[in-house]
């Protein structure tokens, strides 16, 4: 059987990581999993029907009977709840404020893990998060963290706000950054941290296809290995 190639992108919120991870899959013919929305996914749900989203176990018992699809077309990915297109849904103020709650949960993140290493059994994948390299693909032959200074990451979703036609106060963006950064950073399970062997790439001042090369370089060179 064709080995299969695993590429993990992790790091801390609009560090690049789907906006590069979608353009390697493809330029690669991977797939691309992006498992931040997975997460999204679940606590729009718990929006949508009230779920206590401070209590571990309703939320398991939640993603239980919640079907996530990540479907790949032309356009880009889509992400579906129970056959409800919720792609642009998923990136709401609302759901942003308590993603990384809801993802602090043991029983939530083994569950999730379960589904994101299935997407994985049979193609080679891209996958970004924050736990991929050090958690659900231990063994990916890349292993990339990207990180930014927090003030660019907020000028970078300004940025995506305004051609949105929305002008929201950077150091609002900032703050909101900083604190889900900081959440995902110190939950006990799975933290937000860079693998061991992973490679360091600070964006800070660099461009999207600049990003990109530096992986692609790397991951062909050891594609031919
Ligand atoms: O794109 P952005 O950086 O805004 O976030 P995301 O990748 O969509 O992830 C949203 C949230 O899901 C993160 O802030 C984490 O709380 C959680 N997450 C996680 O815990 N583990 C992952 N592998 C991916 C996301
Ligand atoms: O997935 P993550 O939250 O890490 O970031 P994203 O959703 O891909 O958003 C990053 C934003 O910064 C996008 O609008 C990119 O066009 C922009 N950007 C980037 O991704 N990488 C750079 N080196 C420069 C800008």
């Amino acid at each position: 059987m064709e080995r299969l190639f695993q590429i993990a992108i992790d790091g801390p919120a609009a560090a690049g990581k789907s906006t590069v991870a979608k353009i390697v899959a493809k330029a690669l013919g991977f797939v691309y999993i992006d498992t931040g929305a997975m997460y999204r996914s679940l606590t729009y749900k718990a929006l949508k029907t009230g779920t206590d989203m401070k209590n571990g176990i309703k939320l398991k018992e939640l993603l239980d009977v919640t079907d996530i699809v990540l479907k790949h077309s032309e356009i880009g990915q889509r992400v579906f709840v129970d056959g409800e297109d919720v792609s642009e849904r998923i990136r709401y103020p609302d759901v942003t404020a308590q993603v990384s709650l809801v993802s602090s949960f043991g029983k939530v993140r083994t569950e999730m893990v379960r589904r994101q290493r299935k997407l994985a059994e049979h193609c080679s994948v891209v996958m970004d998060g924050r736990d991929i390299g050090t958690h659900v693909l231990p063994r990916a032959q890349v292993k990339i963290f990207l990180k930014a200074s927090v003030d660019e990451r907020a000028v970078r979703r300004f940025r995506e706000e305004e051609l949105k036609g929305l002008h929201p106060s950077i150091q609002a963006l900032r703050e909101a950054i900083a604190l889900r950064d900081k959440k995902d950073m110190e939950r006990t399970i799975s933290p937000l941290v860079k693998a061991k062997d992973a490679i360091e790439l600070d964006t800070t001042s660099l461009s999207v296809d600049e990003v990109v090369d530096r992986i692609l370089n790397i991951a062909k060179e050891r594609i031919r290995r």
